[in-house]
């Protein structure tokens, strides 16, 4: 019976749940999406899924959503509401999860959370993350890194468009990257291998690389130059705020350091490079 059951993706309209989805649709499952926009629904229909309309901080929606649910993939966000919205999030899911007997919630958090990095929105999830040990719903944790799609976002596009991209990171600092399809595949993988893990914490990169070999790369597939500047420290809390400059602060002094060598051994995972992301990716055709 659990395995025709449907599986509950939250934030399956935004990016990860959408990668999530569509991994699951490609391998058969059945997916139902939750979302709070009743504007979404026929297009997540079109798709091939179904539809919960629902809120993670409104319980009585999410018990609803859960229902004949055995497995969940749960995404928080603080880039709403705010930090306590964003655990508020996982307390509601997490507590609903068990109530409803899910068993096999995946959570993405982020990587690094349990290391005391002071980031607002990673000491959020490092709270939902314990929030899932203690509540003893059986679990996987997956912890990707920065997003390769960062660059075609709408905060990072238009400067790279512009052919000049500023950010806080040192240039010589590597930084680590992961591709939205491998979150999407991996979470995928781990529901279709629950014995393989449940239980288990996964950092998520494929790829590690300087903002200045990164815009290199993406410079030569466009056939324009881009250029990379470091924005000091001052003008990053003007232009991103407290906690995404207290981010890049981190990225400069300490950075992720996931082992993408031993992922991939480990748990046979192929994981896209920033070449093979940009070889077919819309956005870059975008900057032709
Ligand atoms: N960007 C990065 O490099 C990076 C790296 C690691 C981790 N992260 C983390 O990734 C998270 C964001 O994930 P994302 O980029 O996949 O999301 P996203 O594309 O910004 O989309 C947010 C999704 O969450 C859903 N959502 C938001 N509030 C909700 C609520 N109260 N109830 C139900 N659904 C809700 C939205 O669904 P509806 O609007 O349809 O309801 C939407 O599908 C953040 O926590 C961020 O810290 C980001």
């Amino acid at each position: 019976m659990v395995e025709s059951s449907a599986i509950l993706v939250a934030g399956a309209t935004g990016q990860q749940g959408g990668a999530v989805a569509r991994n699951l649709l490609k391998r058969g499952f059945r997916v139902r999406a939750l979302t709070r926009n009743p504007g979404q629904v026929s297009e997540l229909k079109k798709a091939g899924m179904e539809v919960a309309l629902g809120n993670l901080t409104d319980r009585p929606s999410l018990d609803e959503a859960l229902y004949g649910i055995k497995r969940f993939f749960l995404v928080t966000t603080p880039f709403e509401k705010g930090m306590e919205t964003e655990v508020q999030q996982g307390v509601t899911a997490v507590k609903a999860a068990t109530a409803a007997g899910v068993e096999h919630l995946v959570y993405t958090s982020v990587a690094s959370v349990d290391r005391a990095t002071g980031i607002p929105h990673f000491e959020t999830k490092w709270k939902v993350e314990q929030h899932i040990r203690k509540s003893g719903v059986p679990a996987t944790i997956l912890r990707p890194v920065f997003f390769m799609e960062n660059f075609g976002s709408s905060w990072l596009l238009p400067s790279i468009r512009n052919g000049t991209l500023a950010l806080p990171v040192h240039p010589n600092r590597p930084l680590q990257m992961i591709a939205l399809n491998d979150i999407g595949e991996v979470a995928a993988t781990a529901f279709a291998n629950p014995r393989d893990y449940l239980g288990q914490v996964l950092e998520l990169a494929g790829d590690e690389k300087t903002l200045p070999d990164t815009l290199k790369l993406l410079s030569k597939r466009i056939g324009k130059p881009i250029l990379y500047e470091q924005m000091p420290d001052e003008r990053s809390e003007k232009m991103f705020g407290k906690e995404i400059a207290t981010m890049f602060r981190w990225f400069n002094n300490v950075g992720y350091d996931v082992d993408i060598a031993s992922l991939r051994r480990r748990y046979g995972i192929v994981l896209t490079r920033f070449e093979d992301l940009i070889a077919g990716a819309s956005w870059v055709e975008s900057l032709k």
